[in-house]
């Protein structure tokens, strides 16, 4: 789902970096420049591959019928337009093949080198700050994109069994059915100043590949421009006490201090989601669920608690979210696979809910602010 930002509310800054070869970068890590492979044959050569045959694994991948976690969720919410392009990207790339495979991750690779770990799979902590006006943001956003990835390594590494250098991956593990530990209350968030916001901004530069250069996500990953600050600070504690899990989330959260959370949910929160397209007249009529819910089956109105006028303290806005994050969020509320609501809320709701109101749910909230 494309969208577009509203130029004459966003901050002036840079645009993102799109090109193909940019977009791929988040590869790179695993298959090597230009998909040529890397020395260890655990991870494939992409280069020269038939586009059929890529665009086919892709889709599995995405789909969760090839499994291999870093995959399926880095490909989770990605288009099939996106990962066309992708596949015929990498079938023409005609790169020498790499050095001959051993048997292990290279020490090379492994290294982190000028990266800085910090603790288990943590973010780089070398995060310098970055001037948004810059022209040469490109390369920065690059070697973050790098340094993003390279936190993935660790996990793979350690699932393959490959020794790391690194401490092993501790990924939180539940206990099925513990909730979220937040405490939410209407002032658990402070009133954001520009010192929060600008210090926001900078971290952010970790999340743009997923979640746009503004928060506005190209990638179908949530939208988080003008998300709700407690809701995004209590999501991000959730990931990194494991009670919400996401493969991709839990590492980079579990780097992330409580002011970062914060401040980074003052940033996002800051920032403009097109609300307006939503009183126009190509908003769809919201269907009865979002407007009444259920009674019959215990089913609140969406609106009652999502809606603009709520109010409630950490409830996400869901105006403009991808359709495929709704859905998927909904189902795993009803399958009880995301259980960091507090007292059920959303659990209730959810496994109450048929497949169509799922989708009517979900199609409607993503026509809010397309
Ligand atoms: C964290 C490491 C990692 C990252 C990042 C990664 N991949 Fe992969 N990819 C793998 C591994 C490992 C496999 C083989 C999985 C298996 O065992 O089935 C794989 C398999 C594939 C395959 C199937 C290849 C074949 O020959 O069957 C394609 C296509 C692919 N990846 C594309 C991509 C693209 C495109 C990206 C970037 C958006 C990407 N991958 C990012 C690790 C990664
Ligand atoms: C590699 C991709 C990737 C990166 C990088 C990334 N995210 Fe995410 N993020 C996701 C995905 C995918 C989800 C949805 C997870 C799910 O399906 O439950 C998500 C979910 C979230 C949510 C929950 C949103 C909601 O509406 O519930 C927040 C908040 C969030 N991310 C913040 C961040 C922040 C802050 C950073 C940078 C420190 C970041 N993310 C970096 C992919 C990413
Ligand atoms: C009683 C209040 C309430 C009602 C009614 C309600 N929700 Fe929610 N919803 C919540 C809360 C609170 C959360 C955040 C849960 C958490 O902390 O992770 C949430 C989260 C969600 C999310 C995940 C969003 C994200 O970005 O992570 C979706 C999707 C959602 N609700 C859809 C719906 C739909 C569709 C309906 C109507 C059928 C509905 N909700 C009714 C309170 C409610």
């Amino acid at each position: 789902m494309q969208r577009e930002y509203r130029a004459d509310r966003a901050p002036q800054a840079e645009k993102a970096p799109d090109t193909m070869e940019e977009r791929v970068q988040a590869c790179v890590a695993c298959h090597g420049q230009q998909g040529r492979g890397v020395d260890n044959v655990y991870f494939p050569r992409l280069a020269g591959k038939p586009t059929g045959y890529l665009y086919n694994q892709l889709v599995a991948f995405r789909e969760g019928r090839r499994k291999y976690a870093p995959m399926n969720y880095l490909l989770a919410y990605l288009p099939d337009t996106y990962l066309q392009q992708m596949a015929v990207y990498f079938s023409e790339q005609n790169q020498p093949l790499p050095p001959a495979a051993h048997p292990s991750v290279s020490a090379e690779l492994l290294n982190p080198g000028p990266w800085h770990f910090v603790g288990i799979l943590g973010m780089p902590r070398r995060m310098a700050y970055y001037d948004y006006a810059n022209p040469a943001i490109a390369p920065q956003a690059f070697s973050v994109i790098i340094s993003v990835i390279g936190g993935l390594w660790d996990a793979i590494c350690t699932a393959a069994g490959v020794p790391s250098r690194f401490q092993p991956v501790l990924l939180p593990t539940l206990p099925t059915g513990r909730p979220s530990n937040v405490i939410v209350t209407a002032t658990m968030m402070h009133p954001a100043d520009s010192q929060s916001i600008g210090r926001g901004a900078t971290l952010a530069m970790q999340c743009t590949m997923c979640h746009g250069i503004r928060g506005m996500s190209e990638a179908a990953s949530p939208n988080l421009a003008g998300q709700a600050d407690a809701a995004i600070y209590k999501q991000l504690r959730d990931f990194k006490s494991g009670n919400r899990e996401s493969v991709i989330m839990q590492p980079l959260a579990s780097a992330l201090s409580d002011p970062d959370m914060r401040d980074l949910a003052a940033y996002y929160a800051y920032l403009p989601r097109d609300h307006n397209v939503a009183r126009s007249a190509q908003v769809e009529q919201a269907p009865l669920i979002v407007l009444n819910g259920a009674p019959m089956r215990n089913i609140g109105a969406c609106a009652s608690c999502h809606g603009d006028h709520a109010n409630k303290a950490a409830v996400p806005n869901l105006d403009g979210e991808p359709e495929s994050y709704i859905r998927a969020q909904l189902q795993h509320f009803a399958a009880s696979t995301r259980r960091n609501d507090i007292n059920e809320q959303m659990r209730n709701v959810a496994r109450q809910m048929t497949p169509d109101e799922i989708d009517a749910a979900a199609h409607y909230y993503a026509s809010r602010g397309e």
